[in-house]
This record gives C-alpha cells, structure tokens and sequence, in this order.
C-alpha cells in the first residue's frame, strides 16, 4: 500500500508542517485532504522559518509533487502570496504544485460572511480565524459553490457575480461596513494566478500514482479535536481533519492506506474559544506560551496552553487508526521540574478515562499524574540514545497509555531537531 496519512491529534499546530517537511524524502507525493488557509504550517530549515496556509509541506523538496486535494477550500488570494513568496526562494511552483479541479474556491464574501456569522454568535463566537472556511464549506454542501475548474470556463464572471448577489443579500442583514471592489482586485489577480498552475483530477491522478508504486504522504491540517463531526462541537472547524478525510479529500479508497502519524505535542494547546479541561489559564500557561512560542502561525493570536490529555489523544487515536506517534515540543519542557499527565476526567461526579459525548459548559476536573522533568537541555540532541533518562521515561509512561509507538521525538523548531527512535515502515 502506498499512502500513508499524517495528521494532527490534538486542537491543531501541533508541528505537522515540520514533520512533513522532514518525511517528504520519503515520499514522491504529498497531498493536502482538506481545511484551507486556516492552516498555518510552519518548517525551518537553514535559519529559515516558512509558514504555508495553502500550499503542502514538501515543496521545498525538488521533484516531489504537492497536490492541493478536492477536500482543501482555496483562496486565490493567499495562494498567490505564498507562491510569490515560493519563487522569491527559488522554489519550481509550477513543476512541484498540481490543483485539484474540484477543490472549492473562497471568495471575498466568504470571509464576510464568515465574520457577519462570528459577530451574530456574540459572546458564542467560535473564534474562527475568520479565512472564510465555514462559509466556504456551507456552500460546497449546499451545492452553491464555485469550484477551481470553473475559473477555466467561459461563464465564470456570471457565475461568480450570481453567488457573489446571494451572498449580499445575507450580508445586507448585517451592520458592518465593507468595500467588496477593493476586495475583489486581488481576488482576480489570484485567479489569474490558479489558472497559470497546472489542474488536474487529482483522485485519477493519486490512483494512478498508487498503481504506479509511487508512495504518498497525506498532509492533514488541523487537529482531531476539531473535527466537524468528532472534535468539540461547535467549537471545531468545518471539515474532516481525520484519517477518513483523506478519502474524500483526495479520493484514495480507505483500503489504500497504511501508515496514520499522529502527532502531539509534549503539552496541550488550542486556539480560539471552546472547552480545554487541561488548561493552564496562569502563570504556567504563560510559561509554556513563552517558551514555545505559542502565538498562531496564521492569525497570531495567543495560543491557550496547558498538560498534555491522554483521555483527548486517545480517542483521536482510535477515531484515526493511528500506528505511530510523533511527539513535538518536549524541550519547551526542559526547565519543568515536574511534568503532569491528565489520565481521567472527572465529568459529571464519575471518574472517566475517555472522551464524552460533550465537553462545552460541564465541569471536567482533569486528573493528573505527576512525572519529574528531564531539566536537559534538548534541542541539541540528535540521537535516541542520548535522551535523559526521565524524558525516556515520560515517553514510556505515554506509549503504555496511548498503545501505538511514538517512533518520532522532535526537539526544536529546525528540521534537524528530530529524533527518529525506530525506522518507519515505508
Ligand atoms: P502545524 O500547524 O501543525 O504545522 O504547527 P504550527 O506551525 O502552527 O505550530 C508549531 C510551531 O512549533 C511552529 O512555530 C514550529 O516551528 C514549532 N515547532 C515544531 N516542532 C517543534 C519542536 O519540537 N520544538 C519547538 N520548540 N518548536 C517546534
Ligand atoms: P493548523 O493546520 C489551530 C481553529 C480556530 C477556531 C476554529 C474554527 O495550523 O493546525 P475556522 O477558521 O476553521 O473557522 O476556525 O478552528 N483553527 C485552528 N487552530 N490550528 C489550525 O490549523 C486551525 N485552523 C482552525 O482557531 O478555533
Ligand atoms: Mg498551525
């Protein structure tokens, strides 16, 4: 089998950027299934930091092709400001990125629309990064939306202008101002640069692939926990961040897949509004925030932190059929003398050691072990063999509770800064 699925565990920015980046080698293609400039995947290599939205995260890597799938939401105007940024570092976009014809296009009125939707929630607001997403999925199921293929016809101003008046009629319920011309320039131009990429149906493309012995890497954004239908609801995003979204994202039949990385971070952290029974909304928080950097790569917003939620990552795990782990981060922990683990819940007066069918507004007291820290240094380390005995400890604990492997340690932000503890099977 020739596909292998690398996906988030948690509520997103996990590192998945980064270990793609690192896997690419591995791969002939990497392919997004789904989510859309929402994502912030961020890679460093050679004192450079990227950030893509749009674009996969093997396209620094010369001859692997990186395919935008059906399931991704595009906004032209972001694709083009990363592939302008690509060709400054002299990256072959046009060689390296195919498009899915069927991948939905957001327009400008998407991202209004996604706003109109967060100011009439009010204090419910999801916290949506506000690229248009949900709107932009509504339409695609409503069977409303404009598609990449169609920028190719000849009625695709006429077919733009007759969504674009839907679209007014609902914001014409709304009271904020907006200047849709000013938007639409750059929209344009952006469509003038997808229609310079190279389309294809990119499910007979993939398959063709997989006949051929070619080997693919499906690149998720987001994380399980906001999963439209397994994440914590409503506070998710609009599309299938799990395994099964790599079927409809590009097309490939579940019996095709092999390999399914989750990745986690050593600790726990979430952007946007919604339940974190392991939050840390102090002076601990704040220390993890600032060690690791969490502010988003997209919008950045301060990113909530707190202990790592086994009960969460298991049940992602289950949802996504894990078979490996990769787990990010550790040394923003290097200077914790304790480390806390949350195993159960108490949820509704019972202890529990699993996910419930809600979290938003119930009591749920995490229950915590507690592990020493490693108080190592780490972000030197290149080898298995010389990690501190408590982080292989810590990783030993993890691995008893959460049954699959954690094959990948990562300690630092550098492509470099990553351990390999057991040769993947691919
Ligand atoms: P993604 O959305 O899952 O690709 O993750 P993001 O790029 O949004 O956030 C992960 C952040 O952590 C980025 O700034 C990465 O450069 C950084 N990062 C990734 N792995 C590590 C690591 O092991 N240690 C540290 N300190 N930073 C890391
Ligand atoms: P990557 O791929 C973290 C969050 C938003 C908000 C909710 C809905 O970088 O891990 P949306 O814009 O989709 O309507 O927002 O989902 N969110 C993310 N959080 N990482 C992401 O992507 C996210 N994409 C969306 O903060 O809470
Ligand atoms: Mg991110």
């Amino acid at each position: 089998m020739a596909v292998d699925v690398l996906l988030g565990l948690q509520w997103g920015d996990e590192g998945k950027g980064k270990i793609v980046d690192v896997l690419t080698p591995k791969y002939d293609i990497i392919a997004r299934f789904q989510g859309g400039p929402n994502a912030g995947h961020t890679l460093e290599f050679e004192g450079i930091k990227h950030v893509l939205h749009t674009i996969p995260s093997g396209i620094f890597h010369k001859g692997v092709k990186n395919i935008v799938g059906n399931g991704v939401v595009i906004d032209p105007v972001v694709l083009k400001q990363e592939i302008d940024k690509l060709i400054d570092r002299g990256v072959h976009v046009n060689e390296q990125l195919l498009i899915s014809r069927k991948a939905h296009l957001i327009l400008p009125t998407h991202k209004l629309l996604d706003k109109a939707s967060e100011i009439s929630k009010g204090k419910a607001k999801i916290g949506s990064t506000l690229k248009g997403i949900g709107p932009t999925y509504m339409d695609k199921t409503g069977r409303n939306g404009l598609r990449v293929g169609d920028v190719f016809g000849a009625n695709f101003k006429e077919m733009y202008d007759a969504l674009v008046e839907k679209h007014n009629n609902i914001l014409s319920n709304f009271d904020f101002e907006f200047d849709l011309a000013e938007l639409e320039g750059p929209f344009f131009e952006g469509i003038e640069t997808l229609k310079s990429l190279t389309p294809i149906d990119s499910e007979h493309y993939l398959n063709e692939a997989i006949k051929s012995g070619k080997k693919i890497l499906a690149e998720g954004a987001q994380g399980t926990l906001l999963d439209v239908d397994f994440g914590t609801y409503p506070f998710v995003t609009s599309s299938n961040t799990i395994t099964a979204g790599t079927c409809t994202g590009l097309g490939i039949a579940p019996n095709k897949i092999e390999n399914v990385i989750g990745i986690f971070k050593a600790y726990c952290t979430r952007v946007g509004s919604g339940p974190f029974p392991t939050e840390e909304d102090n002076e601990v928080g704040e220390m993890i925030r600032k060690i690791g950097h969490e502010y988003g790569a997209t919008t950045g917003r301060e990113r909530r932190c707190g202990w790592i939620d086994i009960p969460a990552l298991k049940y992602a795990i289950m949802i996504n059929g894990v078979t490996e782990l990769a787990m990010m981060k550790g040394d923003v922990l290097d200077s914790f003398d304790t480390i806390k683990v949350c195993t159960h819940y108490i949820y509704e007066g019972d202890k529990i050691d699993y996910f419930p069918y809600t979290i938003n507004d119930k009591e749920v007291i995490p229950v915590y072990e507690e592990l020493k820290g490693w108080k190592t240094d780490l972000t030197k380390l290149t080898d298995s063999e010389t990690l501190p005995q408590n982080l292989v400890d810590y990783i030993a604990y993890l691995e008893g509770l959460l049954e699959v492997p954690i094959s990948i340690v990562s300690v630092g932000p550098d492509r470099k800064q990553t351990i390999n503890r057991k040769a993947l099977a691919v």
